[in-house]
């Protein structure tokens, strides 16, 4: 073997294997934040078409202090899928919070990140946690004792489907305990034009993003996928109210992973991502199945996005 490779990740692997032996072709998301992915998808915030990052930014800078004032002092801060977090200065700097826990899988993201945070915020105290946040989890002591506020923004619940995203934020109330509260960016549900664009920008960056995925194939999993012979495709599916990700076969091809052949037909495709939207009322039901009570939410004046603040409060069956 060559050991200058980082080795496979089993997980990459299988999940790659069981979408081409299966009928419909599909790989989970995750996959597409490689180092060339994530870097690509920080362009991505940046297009003109790609509304979201712009909006729940400035809903955070307008609202933070409406958010300190409800959160009130000395909670600590989770945030869940960390990342490079450019939105997370705007809302320390309003809550002063006792304790921050940046929650991220990639190790290597998440102490580059926390260092620089803390020479921005010297005072305060940063527990980094390495973990899938997917799992039940358990927080770093020093803030057991602390209240706590969840951060998840960017829309990433967006991702996943519904059953998932009730799994996700029963997890999130296990770990962070009654009387926490949640401040979460959804997404909402626009005209289909808007919608369109913002996954299939004109300077092409958003199929860059998701060709790279093949890439990433052929790099990790020893293959030959003919990338030039997909196409990015984005879809609105009004059934499931998301924006459907999908790489098409231009042709038909041939290729090897690993050693072992595979076919696909023109126009046979890879289903890659899900982003789903929210109407009005549709985030706050998700919460709510999820055992988070809506307080307040905040929108910019399109309703392109919207900023939810919950709280976990003991269960009543009714009425
Ligand atoms: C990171 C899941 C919020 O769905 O808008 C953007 C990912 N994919 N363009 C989104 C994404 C293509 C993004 N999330």
């Amino acid at each position: 073997m060559d050991m200058m490779k980082s080795p496979v990740d089993p997980a990459f692997r299988n999940d790659v294997l069981s979408c081409f032996a299966d009928q419909q072709h599909a790989i989970p998301a995750r996959w597409l934040y490689d180092r060339r992915g994530s870097e690509l998808f920080e362009e991505i915030t940046e297009l003109p078409e790609y509304y979201p990052t712009r909006t729940e930014t400035r809903l955070l800078e307008q609202h933070c202090p409406d958010i300190a004032k409800i959160a009130g002092p000395e909670r600590a801060v989770i945030e869940f899928g960390s990342g490079s977090s450019t939105k997370t200065p705007h809302l320390l700097r309003a809550l002063d919070p006792a304790g921050y826990v940046p929650i991220d899988i990639s190790g290597e993201f998440l102490a580059a990140s926390s260092r620089e945070l803390q020479t921005v915020f010297p005072d305060l105290p940063i527990y980094p946690l390495e973990a899938d946040f997917m799992r039940h989890l358990q927080l770093p002591e020093e803030v057991t004792d602390m209240p706590k506020l969840g951060f998840f923004p960017g829309s990433t619940i967006g991702n996943m489907i519904a059953r998932t995203s009730v799994d996700l934020l029963r997890f999130m109330r296990d770990t962070l305990g009654e009387g926490a509260q949640l401040l979460i960016g959804f997404d909402r549900i626009k005209d289909t034009d808007v919608l369109v664009a913002a996954y299939d920008d004109s300077a092409g960056v958003t199929a860059q993003f998701s060709l790279n995925l093949l890439h990433r194939i052929n790099g990790e999993l020893d293959g030959d996928i003919p990338v030039d012979r997909f196409a990015h495709v984005a879809v609105w599916n009004d059934l499931y109210a998301r924006i459907e990700i999908y790489l098409e076969a231009l042709a038909d091809v041939r290729f090897a992973i690993g050693g072992d052949s595979y076919a696909m037909q023109k126009g046979q495709k890879i289903h890659i991502e899900n982003s789903h939207k929210y109407g009005l009322r549709d985030a706050r039901l998700m919460l709510r199945a999820g055992g988070w009570s809506p307080i307040r939410e905040w929108s910019d004046k399109d309703d392109y996005f919207s900023l939810i603040l919950a709280d976990a409060r003991p269960f009543k069956n009714a009425p």
